[in-house]
């Protein structure tokens, strides 16, 4: 596996900051990050900030995510965005994310609508995957990570399966669902796991190429930690990736792993 792959770092701001508060954010941010060839930083801003914040950023420093989309490309589906409208605006959109599973009930062929839908509009998908802590406690990790893979990626070709990013988020590891610490030992098997599954779907060549990460409670402290387990790709931050101290310490702390790993 290439250590040295890019790393992504994915800000998910979720329903917070208004128009001028990001602004402000992406503002304090583009004066203390550098450009770096080797890390890829992306804020995925509500929907209603894309627009302005488009207009706003430096884009050999930052790039643009949603948050989500409807799978339709277009019609009479009152209140929804496709990922047709974002195509021109956002190089990446996340899928399936637990808190849409839970408290908006998306399905799993939904989901796989919505990778598909991203894919056709060349935008690229970023797949949350996870179990919950029943699940886990039921000794259904595997199980239900087979499910959300195979299900989510369905219409996809293995040659479009090598361009999806999958998040691996244990639903009990996010700060507001329980924010418990997950080992870097019991993540490493699930990146394997998770990578094991594309290849026998897919290819071997998918199985290398797709992009893995983690989210749960990264925050500066422990991102370098995450950061080089053996397969990981990058971090998806939630409430840490609101604060301009502790984001750009997992920024610090990708390009020390990054840097480390070269030589
Ligand atoms: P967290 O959220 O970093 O606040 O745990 C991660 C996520 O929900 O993507």
């Amino acid at each position: 596996m290439n250590t040295t792959r890019r790393k992504l770092v994915i800000a998910n701001w979720k329903m917070h900051l208004n128009t001028s508060q990001a602004s402000l954010l992406l503002h304090r941010l583009h004066e203390r990050i550098k450009i770096h060839r080797d890390i890829e930083v992306v804020l995925a801003p509500s929907m209603l900030v894309l627009q302005p914040l488009s207009m706003q950023i430096d884009r050999r420093k930052f790039r643009l995510a949603a948050q989500n989309a409807f799978y339709k490309d277009e019609g009479a589906f009152t209140g929804e965005v496709s990922f047709t409208m974002l195509r021109d605006l956002v190089h990446y959109v996340i899928i399936g994310h637990s808190e849409r599973r839970i408290h908006f009930h998306e399905s799993y062929e939904e989901i796989a609508q919505k990778v598909a839908a991203a894919v056709r509009n060349g935008i690229t998908p970023v797949l949350c995957v996870g179990e919950t802590q029943e699940e886990r406690h039921n000794g259904e990790t595997k199980q239900v990570l087979h499910d959300q893979i195979t299900t989510a990626l369905s219409h996809l070709t293995a040659a479009e399966v090598e361009q999806v990013v999958i998040a691996y988020e244990p639903v009990w590891a996010i700060s507001t669902f329980g924010g418990e610490l997950a080992k870097p030992d019991d993540i490493q098997r699930q990146f394997e796991f998770i990578r094991h599954q594309i290849a026998e779907l897919y290819t071997k060549k998918a199985s290398k190429a797709v992009r893995v990460l983690y989210g749960g409670s990264v925050d500066d402290q422990l991102a370098g930690g995450y950061l080089q387990i053996p397969g990981c790709d990058g971090v998806l931050v939630g409430s840490a990736s609101l604060n301009y101290h502790k984001f750009s310490g997992i920024i610090d702390a990708a390009y020390r792993v990054q840097n480390s790993a070269k030589e």
